[in-house]
């Protein structure tokens, strides 16, 4: 029904094979699974039958489980998904484009997209029968690991950059129960680590080079293409870090126009930070080579250099005829202050998607009578001290308990 092909020298391996890579040649793997019963209309009926109705289990990813991973019941949900789609006038005036909605996907159990892709990577792991998870995190990553490990029974390690990850993150990680280990060095050393650890130790790496992830991650598109009555929009703009959700939303694009969900692809825009732009770099060049470098930005969950995902990546561009642009953390900054003063609120790697419409839009390579569907990755609360810090403008002021101080500092707002 579901099986492991190596989008590098095309090996294909059965879907309890326990290799997170080829283990022929070490590329990147994806699922195959045989087409649904239904396509088009019927498809659509499918899913669009299962919304609101107490079907087991009620998640925004098991909704569309026959292009997930078909077949399993036992299946580890929270449940997850069934994000928001939010469309808020002042975000899109100041973007620059009139039809801007938000998919916020901070709205999932553990305040971030990985929850979908997790609740299918622990899926797997459970059939497997593995005991430890392990993998590599900027933050998002291990608080999801952390919980979904948890409500399985199984037990978890997470290996963070040292100090470099966002306290919202790594509390959750730390009260989830997962084992929380801080490494001397960045994301991309911790990536090696535990890719190596995978092999080595016996641990299941639960990080997006894993297939099933990528597999739970489609579902942010098809939920938002239901959302919009099975209506591609014009354009889909998102973060990108290690690259698992670009190539997630390629796979689920091309599915979704294959099996007649929609009729026309939107495009893809991704958007780095300007400190750790490898792919767009590489974008700029025609994808002749792979770049990686020392990442440096405000946003830590896309504090990456060395991008894993990139060759599964390259392919959803190139099949959307897609772009991808870097933007400053200044820029990211001021689309965060945009979003959190239009009470959405959402972390500043989620912002980078707002700043990159905003700069498509003034390059005019996004005009501005597009629809444009822009992902908002992770919730506000993930990361306080850079709203504490005053970075996007409010500050806290301390008063005396009298009303003449409470009318002075009235009288001189921050
Ligand atoms: N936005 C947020 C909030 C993230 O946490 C991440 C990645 C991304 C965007 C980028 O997604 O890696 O698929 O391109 N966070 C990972 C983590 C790396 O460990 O939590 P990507």
């Amino acid at each position: 029904m579901t099986a492991q092909i190596c989008i590098g020298c095309g090996r294909e391996s059965a879907v309890h094979a326990p290799a997170t890579r080829c283990p022929a040649c070490g590329g990147l793997l994806e699922l195959r699974h045989s087409p649904p019963a239904q396509r088009g209309a019927a498809l659509r009926g499918l899913f669009d039958g299962r919304l609101g109705s107490p079907c087991v289990p009620p998640s925004g990813v098991w909704r569309f489980r026959e292009i997930v991973l078909p077949g399993e019941d036992a299946v580890v949900s929270h449940p997850e998904g069934n994000t928001p789609l939010l469309f808020r006038p002042s975000i899109a005036d100041w973007a620059g484009v009139s039809d801007l909605t938000l998919k916020h996907e901070g709205h999932n159990p553990t305040g971030s997209f990985k929850d979908r892709g997790m609740t299918v990577a622990v899926t797997q792991a459970q059939r497997l029968g593995a005991r430890t998870l392990v993998c590599a995190s900027t933050g998002n990553t291990s608080a999801s690991l952390a919980a979904y490990a948890a409500q399985a029974g199984l037990d978890a390690v997470v290996l963070v950059p040292a100090g470099r990850i966002a306290l919202g993150k790594l509390a959750q990680a730390v009260g989830f129960g997962a084992q929380v280990l801080a490494v001397r060095g960045d994301f991309d050393a911790c990536l090696s680590l535990v890719e190596q650890a995978g092999d080595r130790l016996g641990l299941y790496l639960a990080n997006s080079v894993n297939p099933f992830r990528i597999e739970g991650q489609k579902t942010i598109v098809f939920d938002l293409l239901q959302q919009r009555g099975w209506r591609a929009p014009d354009w889909i703009v998102l973060p990108g870090g290690n690259l698992g959700n670009t190539a997630a939303f390629g796979k689920a694009l091309e599915e979704s126009l294959a099996l007649g969900l929609i009729d026309r692809l939107p495009r893809l825009a991704v958007v780095q930070a300007a400190g750790a732009a490898p792919f767009a770099r590489a974008y700029l060049e025609g994808f002749t080579r792979r770049h990686q470098l020392p990442a440096e930005t405000i946003a830590s969950a896309i504090r990456i250099g060395n991008p894993a995902s990139w060759d599964r990546a390259v392919r959803a561009i190139r099949a959307t005829d897609g772009v991808v642009v870097s933007v400053s953390d200044a820029e990211i900054l001021a689309a965060k202050a945009v979003i959190d003063r239009a009470g959405v609120g959402c972390e500043p790697a989620s912002a980078a998607s707002v700043a990159g419409v905003r700069q498509l839009a003034a390059s005019g390579t996004l005009s501005a009578g597009r629809s444009v569907v822009a992902v908002l990755t992770g919730h506000m609360l993930k990361d306080p001290e850079i709203l504490l810090q005053g970075a996007t403008g409010t500050r806290i002021r301390e008063i005396d308990p009298t009303l003449s101080a409470l009318a002075a500092a009235l009288q001189n707002p921050a």
